[in-house]
């Protein structure tokens, strides 16, 4: 895609998969007004491609004075900034003002200034625990947590945006990511980071629940290709779009999947109580994708792991020193 001479405005784009956007965006030649609080983001998740067309505004969302001018000369917005699952199970209300409230004013002032394309990043989190699968994007929305809820507010308010005012919105539904600069920290710590690091440091894999529950996982470079080329084609207007592997793989196996990229076939895993309001099934049904953009995705699971594996060695610091912020049950405490 040559996206020279467009000037594209991400927020959330400091976060894992916003500042894995930035830099697709800006290999295609897009200039990059990327908005981001820091608060679960990082500027050295930009370092190497922050410069005089790709800028940093450290800035709150919900800053709606600022969000107005900077949106002014924009051609597409690529709206990731939220605040996450277990962030919602301590802090519902924070949640819901980032997540959905935010949205909405986001909505009103990309249209004002004649935004071309607003692409709203959801989440699979909006369908809770699979009815039948795979999941098309006409599976009941029933979500499980004020996260899930929130991005189903969020969607519905940029859906309604483009039925009631025509404004040119595409709604993306990811499933679950994972890959380079993903988050094992504090209440951002997904599953696949903390298995993998947890491993590395001779700890045991922790699962809440019985290690049924299952998830579609894509590496990061997938989702974020998707969310691009579902956002910006001519013919997914209006449309709602799952990105997913279309691989469904339950977290008894993950942990299998870890032993073995890590080639530590002796790994323990411990079991702890089920998460509130986890949802248990999830499976991407990815037919829309591949039929309105071609979509399909590039790297197995066995590769992306070895591949998230191989960056963490590169990092300079031990698996010990960057589980130093980990929190177990990470949906208790406020970080
Ligand atoms: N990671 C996944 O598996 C996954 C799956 C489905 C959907 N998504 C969606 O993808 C998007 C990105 O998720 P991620 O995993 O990269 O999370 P992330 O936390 O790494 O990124 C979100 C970014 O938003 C920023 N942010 C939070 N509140 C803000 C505010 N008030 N103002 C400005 N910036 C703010 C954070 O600092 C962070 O950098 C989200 O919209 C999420 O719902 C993620």
């Amino acid at each position: 895609m040559n996206l020279a001479h467009q000037t594209i405005l991400v927020t959330g784009g400091a976060g894992f998969i916003g500042s894995e956007l930035c830099r697709q965006l800006k290999t295609a030649g897009a200039q990059l007004r990327i908005v981001d609080n820091l608060a679960n983001g990082k500027q050295e998740n930009l370092t190497e491609i922050l410069d005089e067309q790709c800028q940093l505004h450290v800035t709150d969302i919900r800053d709606y004075g600022a969000m107005e001018s900077l949106l002014q000369g924009v051609d597409y917005v690529f709206h990731l900034a939220c605040l996450g699952v277990r962030h919602s199970i301590h802090s519902p209300v924070e949640n819901h003002e980032v997540n959905a409230a935010a949205t909405l004013h986001l909505l009103g002032l990309a249209r004002a200034a004649g935004i071309a394309r607003f692409v709203y990043v959801s989440s699979s989190e909006v369908y809770g625990t699979a009815q039948s699968v795979p999941q098309p994007e006409s599976h009941p929305t029933y979500p499980m947590t004020v996260y899930g809820a929130a991005k189903l507010a969020g969607e519905c308010y940029t859906r309604a945006y483009h039925r009631t005012y025509d404004f040119p919105t595409v709604v993306i539904r990811p499933f679950n990511s994972y890959g380079p600069r993903s988050h094992h920290e504090g209440d951002s710590g997904e599953v696949i980071p903390k298995f993998l690091l947890r491993t590395l440091a001779g700890k045991p894999m922790v699962i809440f629940g019985d290690g049924t529950q299952t998830r579609d996982f894509t590496f990061v470079s997938d989702t974020a290709r998707g969310i691009i080329e579902a956002g910006l084609a001519a013919n997914t207007v209006g449309e709602t779009i799952n990105i997913g592997s279309g691989f469904e793989i339950a977290i008894n196996d993950l942990a299998d999947e870890v032993r073995n990229v890590t080639a530590t076939p002796n790994a323990e895993v411990i079991r702890e109580v089920d998460r509130p309001g986890d949802v248990l099934r999830l499976f991407s049904d990815t037919s829309k994708a591949r039929s309105l953009i071609g979509f399909a995705p590039r790297v197995s699971l066995n590769e992306g792991l070895s591949a998230l594996l191989a960056w963490y060695q590169s990092q300079g610091r031990t698996p010990d020193e960057l589980l130093q912020n980990e929190v177990v049950k990470n949906w208790e405490v406020k970080p």
